[in-house]
């Protein structure tokens, strides 16, 4: 990401609003939208805010799906605006029933919103967005409010062709830059929505950042996170070269590579309906997962995260976005079966690369 460390470039220049233009443009695309992807200067959850009180007035009623510390989080920041929730309480691990989710609709006709993550990144869970927003799309005042911050870039989830009213990503994930940038996109019933909505909303005022970034202006109504406009401009460019559906087979072959690796270990997965985004398994019994990612990071080198809340010291979660490769995940795998091996743990070393290197063949041609 050399492109960020260049001249610091003015962002009320030609110059800064022709770059913003044309990473505008690709985001678009990659949003699968023809309406506008804005960027805000701010982590993602500045965009899941943004997406409440920009479709919401107080006493208005959201439904929302708790399967997992995000989805807990828009329980939270609806609340903090005064808007009534109905939560539809999941089973960490489990994606949630799109029957509950019909259910919630009929008894909540007035909701303002379904919001849901596409991708549950606490416990490595995706939900079923499609079949959501299959309920959604003929409701007018009730939009599908998608949280893609593990899931734009990773897996095909085509905005406009779905339905999907407003669906929202940052940049430290499958954008592969520096945390500091949000990205959300907006539907046309939603737009119509934010023309009633009444939560107080200054800086994240999504009609007056539209205004702004809209094509011809290419500017933003604050000041923005230009250099990480400036990489993602780069990084864009990476991922058409690459190619979208090259990209999303990537993400989808490390997925399968990284879970048949764990399971080969003897571990179980966190989630029944596994992401395309990282891989959760349950660390054995006996062993102290806090203790075990710490000794992966800080003794062996290699970076994974741990769990949240009741999953706290019971998981390893694997990353496999972004710049990830084939061999990011054999490393993976080594550096398990090793610290397994370290914590006491009678292992059978190169059964978890083994596993993994069988589904990652799928990625390189015949010889
Ligand atoms: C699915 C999901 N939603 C929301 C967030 C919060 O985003 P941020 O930390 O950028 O505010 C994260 C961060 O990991 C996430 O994975």
């Amino acid at each position: 990401m050399l492109r960020m460390a260049h001249p610091m470039m003015h962002h009320r220049t030609p110059q800064f609003s022709a770059i913003f233009s044309e990473t505008k443009a690709m985001l678009e695309k990659v949003f699968q939208t023809r309406n506008d992807a804005l960027m805000l200067a701010s982590s993602g959850s500045g965009a899941m805010e943004a997406a409440v009180t920009n479709l919401c007035s107080p006493g208005d009623t959201i439904i929302y799906v708790n399967g997992g510390k995000f989805g807990e989080r828009w329980g939270k920041i609806a609340a903090k605006h005064g808007v009534n929730v109905v939560e539809i309480k999941v089973e960490w691990g489990h994606a949630v029933s799109v029957d509950a989710v019909r259910e919630a609709l009929e008894a909540h006709p007035h909701a303002r919103g379904v919001f849901v993550q596409a991708s549950e990144t606490s416990t490595t869970t995706e939900h079923p967005i499609r079949e959501i927003a299959a309920l959604t799309r003929s409701l007018p005042k009730c939009a599908l409010v998608v949280d893609a911050i593990t899931a734009l870039g990773v897996i095909d989830m085509p905005m406009d062709a779905w339905g999907l009213d407003v669906v929202i990503s940052g940049s430290q994930k499958a954008f592969m830059l520096p945390p500091g940038l949000a990205m959300i996109a907006l539907s046309e019933k939603a737009w119509a929505l934010t023309e009633e909505a009444k939560c107080p909303r200054f800086y994240f005022d999504l009609a007056v950042e539209r205004k702004n970034q809209q094509r011809g202006k290419d500017t933003t109504a604050w000041t923005p996170a230009a250099s990480l406009i400036i990489g993602l401009n780069e990084v864009l460019k990476m991922m058409f070269e690459e190619g979208l559906d090259e990209l999303y087979a990537r993400h989808a072959l490390l997925a399968r590579a990284a879970r048949a690796g764990v399971k080969a270990l003897g571990m179980e997965l966190v989630s029944k309906a596994p992401a395309t985004s990282a891989t959760g398994a349950y660390v054995p019994e006996g062993i102290d997962g806090g203790a075990f990612v710490k000794y992966l990071r800080d003794v062996m080198g290699v970076t994974f995260a741990g769990g949240q809340d009741h999953l706290k010291g019971k998981i390893v979660r694997i990353a496999h976005l972004g710049y990830y490769d084939a061999f990011d995940i054999t490393t993976a795998m080594s550096a398990i079966e090793m610290a397994l091996g370290k914590f006491g743990h009678p292992v059978n070393m190169g059964a978890g690369v083994a596993a993994a290197q069988d589904v990652l063949l799928e990625r390189f041609p015949k010889a």
